[in-house]
């Protein structure tokens, strides 16, 4: 509870101006769809379009500006989404990945430039299933953070322990290392555009979320880690997301959560309605 009480004791003591400020510079929201290698481009623009004739619907109610959505299907799907989204610009898009160097000889890799170019603003780094399978390390992590920075794009950066290190005890250690080597290399107004995603991997496609209270503890271990290695400010406008079998039934009561600020949506946003669904959530 000690951020919440300190964002309280923010708004208690500190002058109007100062609470319009605070007020204004708020964290948002962010509810992100996560496809994985799922959905051909037929498929990608039946879902794409099934989302988008739900919250025609079924509209968020809030102003979008206090929650951000964002798709991130494969590279292959990227600009034909990004033109469908003409239509709902308040949906944003990103890629899943990039490669580290701006271009070059690395057959297969796609660029920065190439995804802004296709019409994303986000890339997400650091999922654990590439950390798993293709061998990323927090130093590749951190080269790649600060590529998809320096090209105005902005980064959904994830961590999360595995099985073994939570049944050791050693979840926080591993979460901290995470961040302080992928993230603190960056001063505070870089560091301020990063919106970090806390996905245990033994949550990943289990279908067994973490508790709200591991949730909860675990975001607010994140967000004194960012206070401690920048200020109170910047810990408190981070948006810092769960992900790992997050679903329309338990996003609510994760969301609900004083540092829980959306979720990082796999599985459950191949389903148009479910993803709204926890779209409403947040
Ligand atoms: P999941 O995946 O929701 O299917 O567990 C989350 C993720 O890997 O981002």
């Amino acid at each position: 509870m000690r951020l919440f009480l300190i964002k309280l004791k923010k708004i208690i003591f500190l002058p109007t101006n100062k609470l319009i400020y605070q007020q204004n510079n708020m964290r948002t929201n962010v509810v992100a769809g996560n496809w994985k290698m799922n959905k051909t481009i037929e498929e990608g623009i039946q879902l794409v379009k099934e989302i988008q004739q739900l919250l025609k619907t079924y509209p968020v109610t809030r102003s979008m500006e206090s929650i951000k959505i964002i798709l991130s299907p494969p590279f292959t799907l990227l600009k034909i989404i990004s033109d469908l989204l003409k239509e709902t610009p308040f949906i944003n898009l990103a890629a899943q990945n990039c490669h580290s160097e701006e271009k070059g000889a690395f057959t297969g890799e796609i660029s920065v430039g190439m995804i802004k170019s296709a019409g994303a603003s986000y890339v997400i780094i650091g999922h654990s299933e590439r950390r798993t399978y293709f061998n990323e390390t927090d130093a590749l992590l951190a080269k790649k953070i600060k590529v998809v920075l320096s090209n105005g794009l902005l980064p959904i950066y994830c961590c999360g322990e595995k099985l073994q290190e939570r049944n050791a005890g050693v979840y926080f250690e591993v979460v901290k290392n995470q961040i302080s080597e992928g993230l603190f290399h960056l001063p505070p107004g870089e560091f301020s555009k990063v919106v970090i995603a806390y996905e245990p991997v033994w949550a990943i496609g289990t279908g067994l979320n973490a508790t709200p209270e591991q949730a909860e503890e675990m975001h607010m271990y994140i967000r004194s880690l960012i206070e401690e290695k920048y200020d109170i400010d910047v810990a408190t406008d981070t948006s810092i997301i769960y992900g790992g079998s997050c679903n329309a039934k338990n996003a609510r009561e994760l969301f609900s959560n004083p540092d829980v600020d959306g979720g990082l949506i796999g599985g459950a946003s191949l389903i148009a309605g479910d993803f709204v669904q926890i779209i409403h959530s947040a």
